[in-house]
């Protein structure tokens, strides 16, 4: 029999699931992330997770994929793995190790990296090469148990399997291609249950930081009670931007594709860049790639190459960079309506 400790006492961790909601959500707020990553609202105070999951119908069960006791399991690893989250909050991460598995042959993939916070490393090479693939590995803890069989190894050890199933879990924090948003609510609503589940002081003040931000960063900008699932692409990027900046603890940041969005990247990276963190990002972008101290040239599903960026290229960045506002400039006139019939200076 597995016994956890829970509020100073050591129980059976079966014990967990007759406990009552409102209790348990108050030790880990985190809980109800575990229920929005199955697209289900949390149950309510004053009633159990088992009460809650045996009344779950079958059409819901399916929708899921999961069984009902594969569902209490997952949900007992995922309470496990707070509560070892919580103990260990002090936990610093010091290195993120990946480890080699094999490209899309079955060729093995001589890798060994480790990097360290405050390194940015970027992902490029062709369409189809890997890139998102190597961001969900280290999204997932691989343990050789994804396409690639790549390890990922957090401060030279495995780390738990049960920080997998959080959603909100705090060593990575990921902006992916598509967003889903699993609850239709308002944007004010969205940021400010974010900010509430951080236990965050001023929970008002945090909100509008953020939004401020967002709106900041995109396009067009968006009225707080618009509903998530209401915004445009590159408006629900700049939300997901501004939210990890300003909200996210988690050490570790995955970013995948964040030219295509139509914001302001460089401004968006710059806020993501911390000194605590790894930043891995995936880009089809030569700034974005140079900004970079390293750029994995990912081909066939593998890890190709590794360069480190050269004094040359940091220089020539600035000088793309300028390219680039010149061609931003042409992409803003045509976004207003506005001609290009007058002779372009390269
Ligand atoms: N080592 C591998 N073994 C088996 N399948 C792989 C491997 N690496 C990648 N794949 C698969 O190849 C497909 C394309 O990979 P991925 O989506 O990562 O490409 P990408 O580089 O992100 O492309 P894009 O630039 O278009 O976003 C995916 O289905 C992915 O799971
Ligand atoms: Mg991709």
């Amino acid at each position: 029999m597995e016994a956890i400790r829970f509020n100073n006492n050591i129980i059976r961790r079966e014990e967990i699931l007759n406990m009552d909601t409102g209790s348990l959500r108050q030790r880990l707020p985190a809980i109800n992330d575990f229920f929005s990553s199955f697209g289900l609202t949390a149950p309510e105070d004053g009633t159990t997770i088992s009460h809650f999951l045996l009344e779950l119908d079958a059409e819901i069960l399916n929708d899921i994929g999961m069984e009902r006791e594969a569902i209490n399991e997952v949900f007992l690893d995922f309470i496990e793995g707070m509560l070892e989250i919580q103990k260990t909050s002090g936990f610093k991460l010091v290195e993120l190790t990946i480890i080699g598995g094999r490209n899309k042959d079955g060729k093995s993939e001589e890798l060994n990296l480790e990097l360290r916070p405050s390194q940015i490393i970027c992902l490029v090479g062709h369409t189809g090469s890997g890139k998102s693939r190597l961001l969900a590995d280290i999204e997932w803890m691989a343990r050789g148990d994804t396409p690639t069989g790549r390890r990922i190894l957090i401060n030279g050890d495995i780390p738990p399997s049960s920080w997998r199933h959080s959603h909100e879990h705090r060593l990575v924090a990921q902006l992916t291609q598509n967003m889903n948003f699993v609850m239709d609510v308002a944007v004010d609503e969205f940021v400010r249950l974010h900010a509430e589940s951080r236990l965050v002081q001023n929970v008002e003040a945090k909100t509008n930081q953020i939004l401020l931000k967002a709106n900041d960063l995109a396009g067009e900008p968006f009225a707080p009670d618009t509903p998530v699932t209401s915004l445009s692409g590159g408006q629900s990027r700049a939300l997901m931007i501004a939210d990890i900046a300003l909200l996210s603890a988690s050490p570790i940041v995955l970013i995948d594709e964040i030219e295509n969005a139509g914001i302001d990247r460089k401004r968006a990276l710059e806020l993501l860049i911390d000194e605590e963190k790894i930043v891995l990002i995936a880009t089809h972008d030569p700034i974005l790639a140079l900004m970079g101290e390293k750029r994995l040239i990912l081909r066939n599903g593998g890890v190709h190459k590794i360069i480190n960026t050269t004094p040359v290229e940091r220089r020539n960045l600035s000088k793309i960079e300028e390219l680039d506002k010149n061609f931003l400039g042409l992409r803003n006139r045509i976004r207003n309506g506005e001609l290009i019939d007058f002779e372009i200076g390269l």
